[in-house]
């Protein structure tokens, strides 16, 4: 049986095994994963894995930050930049601001990705004006669209919710069989020592770090679990940095709550001190929370490899270093006024093949499910994406784990104009990008249409299956019952 297309002589690797075999692709599709298959046409796959495309769960692309600064990405050069680095999904975030109409600020998100992305796409929606209208008729007709996760914000003024409303956003999620993903920082204890800083003329970037504290995402971290466990209804816990958050987590989840949590390059490969430079350079390495120690880099090495943390993402959020992004009022910009955020989508997947797998701190496996696997079932995407699987679409790397790169803003495809990893050098990278079967890129060189993405509709998240794991006659279940909830 000939295939339309094989990958013959690799290594295929998934989140459970690692094995000799060609795959082979009919209507853009895996078909089969067996030995000595043939095909019309023949990628030679010798000495190099082959691996699920990556799924980046955590991306901000055309996203209006809530001060009004556009992030420096649209669809195609984000898009194109994920490809370049191995991602063949991305989740970026549909924004609601205050006021804004959900399904408006959707509508929008479609049609912008629909002419550009070169990679397939799915959104999160955040919330941030959970009115009535919002939960009772918006939030309903989402799951209709495919849009299965909806991100809150314990901090930044125009985009936070009070405890009073996540509760009644995790009930609405819970009835649309979504998942919420939180941003966990305590918004007065940053905004008290942030006013405190500035009062005694401590301006410059370095200064991120020491208003973000850890312990402003350590209480956060532990409230959001809270609430979660009131109304025992799961949470996701996005880009966790510090060494009290994760343990904080892990504490939880040991007590049975149902809680999952994300981590993010900048919180293994950056520290705080990056951003301690002379002038406002340091602004290129701020975002929030912000990048950490040693120690709290070992704890969240640590939370990967024993499963506390489930997915690595690059929460890419592209700003330049001039006034459309890090410095809106030029050389006077204080730490609080410049965007956060920095770059991350391209290098996400090699930076942790190249110093969790090849420096052996996780197997090639648990990249796979880090970085994929984890991301299409905690999205509800399994059944398309994340696995070398039969019936999955062939979206394929065929990765070189010996190829040398000494990372460099040149070689970035995102409009940050800069990279925070400059200079860094690293082993691994994806020769040859497959999306549905067909070739994206070849070595360096892009091969895909402006637009050739698709969108791809969100199920259920997996592993959040209520039904069964729900007690209703458990401690929440009766409290639910008594508030109507
Ligand atoms: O600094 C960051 N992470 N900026 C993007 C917005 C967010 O909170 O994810
Ligand atoms: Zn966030
Ligand atoms: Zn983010």
């Amino acid at each position: 049986m000939e295939f339309d297309l094989v990958i013959a002589g690799g290594t295929v690797v998934d989140a459970q095994q690692s094995r000799r075999a060609d795959v082979g692709v009919r209507e853009g599709k895996i078909a089969c994963v067996a030995p000595e298959l043939s095909g019309r046409r023949v990628i030679d796959a010798s000495g190099k894995l082959v691996l699920p495309g990556g799924i980046d769960s955590h991306c901000h692309v055309e996203q209006l930050s809530s001060a009004g600064q556009m992030c420096a990405d649209d669809f195609y050069s984000a898009s194109v930049a994920a490809a370049l680095g191995g991602t063949t999904t991305i989740m970026p975030f549909a924004a609601q601001h205050r006021g804004d109409s959900i399904t408006a600020v959707v509508d929008d998100y479609f049609a912008r990705a629909a002419t550009k992305a070169v990679v397939d796409y799915a959104f999160h929606l955040i919330v941030s004006d959970p009115t009535p209208q919002a939960l009772q008729t918006e939030l309903p007709l989402m799951a209709a669209r495919g849009i299965s996760s909806f991100k809150v914000y314990m901090t930044y003024e125009l985009l936070r919710l009070s405890d009073e409303q996540m509760l009644e956003v995790l009930l609405a999620a819970d009835r649309e069989g979504a998942l919420l993903m939180v941003h966990a920082e305590n918004h007065d204890i940053i905004k008290w020592i942030t006013r405190r800083l500035l009062e005694r003329g401590h301006t410059s970037p370095r200064f991120h770090a020491s208003s973000h504290h850890p312990i402003a995402e350590s209480e956060a971290t532990h409230r959001v679990i809270s609430l979660s466990r009131l109304l025992d209804v799961p949470a996701l816990i996005v880009h966790v940095s510090g060494i009290e958050a994760v343990n904080t987590i892990r504490d939880a989840q040991h007590l049975g709550a149902r809680v999952f949590a994300e981590t993010c390059p900048q919180y293994l490969f950056l520290s705080a001190t990056d951003a301690d430079r002379p002038g406002l350079e340091g602004a290129k390495w701020c975002c929030s929370p912000p990048p950490r120690d040693a120690q709290s880099h070992e704890a969240v090495w640590a939370g990967l490899k024993d499963g506390t943390l489930q997915l690595f993402s690059s929460d890419h959020a592209p700003y330049r270093f001039d006034e459309s992004g890090k410095l809106p009022r030029g050389q006077a910009t204080t730490f609080k006024e410049m965007a956060n955020g920095v770059p991350g989508l391209q290098v996400r997947m090699p930076l942790l093949f190249s110093e969790g797998v090849r420096k052996g701190r996780i197997s090639v496996n648990e990249f796979v499910a880090l970085t994929s696997t984890n991301h299409a079932r905690m999205y509800g995407l399994a059944h398309r994406k994340g696995s070398m699987d039969v019936g999955c679409d062939a979206d394929i790397l065929v990765w070189d784990a010996d190829r040398q790169v000494t990372l460099s803003a040149s070689m970035m495809k995102d409009n940050a104009g800069y990279t925070p990893y400059e200079g860094r050098q690293i082993s691994g990278w994806p020769e040859r990008v497959l999306l549905r079967g067909e070739l994206i890129v070849e070595g360096d060189r892009l091969l895909a249409q402006r637009g050739s993405g698709e969108f791809i509709a969100c199920g259920t998240p997996a592993p959040v299956a209520r039904p069964v794991q729900r007690a209703p006659d458990g401690p929440a279940g009766v409290f639910r019952k008594l508030i109507g909830a």
